[in-house]
């Protein structure tokens, strides 16, 4: 199998992109000559983000909007339609841990957990499938690359709703792909371990934060751009490849 990675004339949405795993990625995607449209809702990362795909020579569209408002998407994917015509890549990535001790009861964080890594994936799904279907029949091959978590299969005290969510992203993309793959709509799902992004940021528990400053003592942290050139490899395969779930580790991270 010959890889070329050269993404010329894909047009890529990306969910997240304001900062850690989406805003490489979506960088990434543009240096390999996809047109990328760029969807999270701080509007003046975005606006940067763009302002250094189009220094670079790429193409980028900014759609300021929160995936947990379902019409805010269908607007964006109008944008993106009208724009450029139909996405054949969505990087749905946008999401958020707030991890702690199931006891401290903390029914906000499990909420916009699940709002934003269930809800918020699949407002992106209803948003963009449709496009994706055009997009594969036109082209050969489309691409729903879904973040989710090496939590998705380990279980780790504390993470119970992150990981439940993160479950649920890995086991819908392999339901979505057994249905999508006759359309030529590959469907993966990512799961990376630790990656030094933003997401440790918004970590509030203590017991949590005390732990993730340890493990970046014993070991090297992933870093966006790996994970980005993951998602860029994924997209560079031959129509007929498609991996179904990808295991991304920092080398030092057991489970
Ligand atoms: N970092 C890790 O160790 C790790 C490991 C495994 C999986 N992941 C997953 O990787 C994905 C990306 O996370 P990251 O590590 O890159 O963290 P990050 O730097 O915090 O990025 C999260 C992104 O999601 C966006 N976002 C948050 N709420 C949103 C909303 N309501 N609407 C639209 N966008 C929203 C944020 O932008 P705005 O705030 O501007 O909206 C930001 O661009 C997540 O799904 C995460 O669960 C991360």
């Amino acid at each position: 199998m010959s890889i070329s990675m050269n993404l010329d004339g894909r047009i890529a949405v990306v969910t997240g992109a304001s900062s850690g795993i989406g805003a490489a990625t979506a960088e990434h995607l543009a240096s390999l000559g996809a047109r990328v449209a760029l969807v999270a809702r701080r509007a003046d990362r975005l606006d940067d983000l763009a302002a250094r795909i189009a220094d670079g020579g790429g193409r980028a569209l900014v759609l300021a909007a929160d995936v947990t408002d379902a019409a805010a998407l269908r607007e964006a994917a109008g944008r993106v339609r009208s724009e450029w015509g139909p996405a054949g890549l969505l990087f749905n990535n946008a999401g958020v841990m707030l991890p702690a001790p199931v006891e401290q009861l903390a029914a906000d964080q499990w909420r916009h957990q699940i709002d934003l890594n269930v809800t918020g994936l699949m407002n992106a799904v209803e948003a963009f499938l449709p496009q994706l279907v055009e997009s594969a029949a036109a082209n050969g091959v489309a691409d729903l690359v879904n973040t989710s978590s090496i939590l998705a299969q380990n279980v780790l005290p504390g993470f119970a709703v992150y990981s439940a969510t993160k479950a649920y992203v890995t086991h819908l993309s392999r339901h979505l792909r057994a249905e999508l793959g006759g359309k030529d709509v590959r469907v993966s799902a990512i799961e990376p371990g630790i990656v030094g992004t933003e997401l440790q940021d918004h970590v509030t528990d203590q017991g949590v934060r005390a732990w993730l400053e340890g493990s970046r003592e014993v070991m090297e942290w992933l870093t966006p751009q790996d994970v980005a050139a993951t998602v860029g490899f994924l997209a560079s395969l031959p129509p007929r490849v498609n991996l179904q779930q990808v295991t991304i580790m920092p080398t030092r991270q057991a489970s």
